[in-house]
C-alpha cells in the first residue's frame, strides 16, 4: 500500500508494529478480563506502599502491586527477609478470588538499593560518563538478578529525564543532558532488565520515568513545598528530615523537581519524548508518569500526552503508573483528581498510603460513569497483559537460589569496572595522575575519602542516603590502602598533617540528597571544603582533587590552584575502581555527559553560557604498568 506524506505522518505507529503481546496472551487476559467484577479491576489497578498494607486486604482487594518505597525495608535489612516479605505477598494474593499474581516494586535505581548487603552501581550521572551502552546492558542484567532474587519483578529504573538545569536535585538519575545518550543507554539497560525475554525467569519489569520532560522544570516553579505545608506532609515527615529540611528550604531545596517545563511542543518532542520512543523500541512495557507540569499542565490528568501521544503515536502498549501520592497533586478533591487522571490515561496509581480512599473514589467514579467501563478494561487489560508476558501467570515466585547473587563477588567486579569507566580526568597538570605506584606516601585528606554513604548518594538504603557505613562496600581510601600499600598512604581526615606530601588528594562530597530536597542554588564548595583544601595545599607540592558529587560543581575560582581534577560523581560501593584508575591499573577513559558550567551566572544552560569544560570532555590516560604516569591523550 502506497501512502502520501500526509498519511504517513498521521499513521498510527501501533498499526505499524507488532503489539508486544502473543495472540494467545491476549487471549487468555480478555477471557480473564470477563470475568473479573469492577472491584476486582480497581483492585487491580491499586498500589500501596508495603507499610500501608492492612493483613487480609491483598486478597480480599485484590490489590495489583504493592511497592517499597525508598527505605521500605523488611526488618532486618537481609536479602532473605525482603525475600519473605515480597514471597508472603505474592502467596496472599495467590488465594485470591481469580489468583490474579501480584507484581512488587522497588526503585532499583543503582542496584538493588534498598537491600543492604546488594551491589550498588553508580549513579546514572556516572554511567553517562561511560558513554558505553554494553556495559549498561551488562548492569542491567546484574541488577535485574540481585532484584529477582527477592522475589521482586519490578523496577522504577531507568529514569530517562534530560537534566536541563543542574542545580536540579535528582541530576544525577540522569545519563546526560543530552537525549541520543539517554536513548542508547537507557535502552540498552532496559534490555539487561530483560535478559532472554520477558517471560524468562530473572525478567525485571522496567519502568521508564518520568513522562515527561520532568527534567526541564523552571527554576522557582515548584509549589510542592514550602514552610506552612511542610509539618502536615506525610512524605517529607516519613523522610524524618526535621530541622535540617526546613534549613535546606532556604538553599532551594523544591524549586526545580515537580515543577513545571515551559518548553515548545517541538522541543518537547525532538528532544524529552525521544528516550520514550527508543525505550519502547527497546521493549518497554511500563512508564512512571513525572509529578511535574507542561506548560502549567500536571502530566497526572495530561490526557493528551499520555493517550494520544504515548499511547497513541508512540503505540506503547503497556501499562502506565502514577508516582507517589502524583494523583492526590491534581486538585483539592480527591475524586476530581482520581477521575480526571485515570480518564487521562493512567493506569495503575502509587496511591501510596490509603488505599481504601482511592478505591472507594474510583468505585463511584465508575458507579456513576465519570469513569467509562471501557477505560477502566483498558487500564486492566494493560496490567494484565504485562504480568502475563512476564510469566507471572505461570510461576509467580522466582528460585530462591538466586539469593547468592546479591552483592555477589561477580557483580561487584562489574560495579567496580562501571566506576573506572565513569571517572572523567578534567584537569591533569604534569601528569601528575597516575600516581605513582612505587615512592613516597600519599596523604589522602577529607572524611569523604573514607565514607561508603557519601559516595553511595541518595536512593541507597534509605530514600535520602546518609553518610557512613550504610551497606558493605569499599570506602575510596581502602581502595586507595589495597592499591598502593597501607604503608604508603596517610589519611587525615581534617587535612592537617604535621609533614609535608608530594602529592595530596582531596577528596570532597555533596552531602546526599534525593529529589527536591537536592535543588541548591549554590553549587559552589562550601567554606569548610575549602579551609580543607587550604590546609592540604600548604602541606603538599602538588594537589588532587576528587569530587563525589551528583552534578557538575561550580570550582573555576579555585582550578588554579589544582593539579589535577577528577568527578567520580557517585561510584557507589565499589570504591575500588576509583582507585584502580588513580593508581594506573586502568585507564581515565570518561567523558562528560553533561557540560559543566563555568560560574552561577551561567545556570541554567542557555544558549550563550559559558563552560568550564564541555560534554564530551575528559583526558584519556592509558594503563601505568611502570613507574610514573602516561598520559596519551589530549581533550577529546
Ligand atoms: C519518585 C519516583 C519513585 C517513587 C517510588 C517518587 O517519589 O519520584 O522516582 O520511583 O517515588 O519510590
Ligand atoms: C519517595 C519514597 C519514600 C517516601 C517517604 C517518596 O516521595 O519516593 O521512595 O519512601 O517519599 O520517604
Amino acid at each position: 500500500m502506497t501512502q502520501s506524506p500526509t498519511d504517513q505522518s498521521s499513521t498510527d505507529q501501533s498499526a505499524l508494529s507488532p503489539s508486544p503481546f502473543s495472540a494467545a496472551d491476549q487471549r487468555f487476559v480478555a477471557e480473564l478480563l470477563g470475568r473479573m467484577t469492577l472491584a476486582e479491576k480497581i483492585g487491580q489497578m491499586t498500589q500501596p506502599e508495603k507499610n500501608s498494607v492492612k493483613p487480609g486486604d491483598v486478597a480480599r482487594l485484590g490489590l495489583g502491586s504493592v511497592l517499597s518505597g525508598g527505605g521500605g525495608n523488611p526488618e532486618p535489612n537481609t536479602a532473605q527477609s525482603w525475600r519473605s516479605m515480597v514471597a508472603a505477598l505474592i502467596d496472599e494474593a495467590h488465594t485470591s478470588r481469580l489468583q490474579i499474581p501480584l507484581i512488587y516494586g522497588v526503585d532499583a535505581v543503582h542496584g538493588h538499593n534498598n537491600v543492604v548487603g546488594a551491589t550498588i552501581f553508580p549513579h546514572n550521572i556516572g554511567l553517562g560518563a561511560t558513554h558505553d551502552p554494553d556495559l549498561l546492558r551488562r548492569i542491567g542484567r546484574a541488577t535485574a538478578l540481585e532484584v529477582a532474587a527477592t522475589d521482586v519483578r519490578w523496577a522504577f529504573a531507568p529514569a530517562v529525564s534530560l537534566p536541563q538545569d543542574i542545580r536540579w536535585g535528582r541530576s544525577y538519575e540522569g545519563y546526560s543532558q543530552d537525549h541520543e545518550l539517554v536513548s542508547s543507554l537507557a535502552s540498552a539497560l532496559i534490555e539487561g532488565l530483560r535478559g532472554d525475554a520477558w517471560n524468562s525467569a530473572t525478567s525485571v519489569l522496567p519502568s521508564v520515568k518520568h513522562f515527561v520532560a520532568d527534567g526541564a522544570t523552571d527554576w522557582g516553579s515548584s509549589r510542592r513545598v514550602d514552610r506552612r505545608t511542610l509539618a502536615s506532609d506525610r512524605t517529607l515527615s516519613i523522610a524524618q528530615m526535621g530541622q535540617s529540611f526546613v534549613d535546606l528550604l532556604d538553599l532551594g531545596a523544591w524549586q526545580l523537581d515537580q515543577g513545571d517545563a515551559s518548553v515548545t511542543e517541538a522541543t518537547l518532542r525532538e528532544t524529552h519524548l525521544s528516550p520514550y520512543r527508543a525505550a519502547i523500541q527497546a521493549g518497554a512495557l511500563n512508564v512512571m508518569v513525572s509529578y511535574s507540569s507542561w506548560l502549567g499542565q500536571k502530566l497526572h490528568g495530561h490526557h493528551h500526552l499520555i493517550s494520544e501521544v504515548l499511547k497513541g503515536e508512540l503505540g506503547f502498549e503497556g501499562f502506565v503508573v502514577s508516582d507517589w501520592e502524583g494523583v492526590d497533586q491534581l486538585g483539592a478533591d480527591y475524586d476530581e483528581c482520581v477521575v480526571q487522571s485515570i480518564n487521562a490515561g493512567m493506569d495503575m496509581v502509587m496511591v501510596p498510603f490509603d488505599y481504601q480512599r482511592f478505591i472507594a473514589s474510583l468505585t463511584r467514579a465508575a458507579q456513576s460513569g465519570r469513569v467509562a467501563q471501557t477505560r477502566i478494561d483498558d487500564a486492566v487489560r494493560r496490567i494484565l497483559s504485562v504480568k502475563r508476558a512476564l510469566g507471572l501467570f505461570g510461576n509467580p515466585h522466582t528460585d530462591p537460589a538466586l539469593l547468592a547473587q546479591v552483592g555477589s563477588d561477580q557483580h561487584r567486579a562489574l560495579a567496580r569496572e562501571a566506576v573506572s569507566k565513569s571517572l572523567v580526568l578534567l584537569k591533569n597538570d604534569g601528569d601528575v595522575l597516575p600516581l605513582s605506584p612505587t615512592g613516597p606516601a600519599l596523604l589522602v585528606a577529607g572524611i569523604d575519602a573514607d565514607d561508603l554513604g557519601a559516595q553511595c548518594g541518595g536512593w541507597t538504603v534509605s530514600w535520602m542516603g546518609g553518610r557512613g557505613p550504610v551497606t558493605p562496600g569499599t570506602t575510596i581510601l581502602a581502595g586507595l590502602r589495597a592499591s598502593l600499600g597501607s604503608d604508603r598512604v596517610v589519611h587525615s581526615p581534617d587535612g592537617h598533617t604535621e609533614s609535608r606530601f608530594p602529592v595530596g588528594l582531596v577528596v570532597l562530597a555533596e552531602e546526599p540528597y534525593a529529589e527536591g530536597m537536592g535543588d541548591r542554588s549554590d553549587l559552589g564548595l562550601t567554606p569548610e571544603q575549602m579551609a580543607l583544601l587550604e590546609r592540604v595545599r600548604a602541606n603538599c607540592e602538588r594537589l588532587v582533587v576528587l569530587l563525589l558529587c551528583g552534578r557538575p560543581l561550580i570550582v573555576s575560582e579555585q582550578l588554579p590552584q589544582w593539579d589535577a581534577l577528577v568527578a567520580a560523581w557517585l561510584p557507589g560501593s565499589e570504591g575500588q575502581g576509583v582507585a584502580d584508575v588513580l593508581c594506573g591499573a586502568q585507564p581515565f577513559s570518561g567523558r562528560l555527559s553533561f557540560d559543566w558550567p563555568a560560574s552561577h551566572a551561567d545556570l541554567p544552560r542557555r544558549p550563550g553560557s559559558r563552560t568550564l569544560f564541555a560534554l564530551g570532555d575528559g583526558l584519556v590516560t592509558s594503563v601505568s604498568l611502570t613507574v610514573g604516569s602516561a598520559l596519551d591523550g589530549a581533550d577529546e
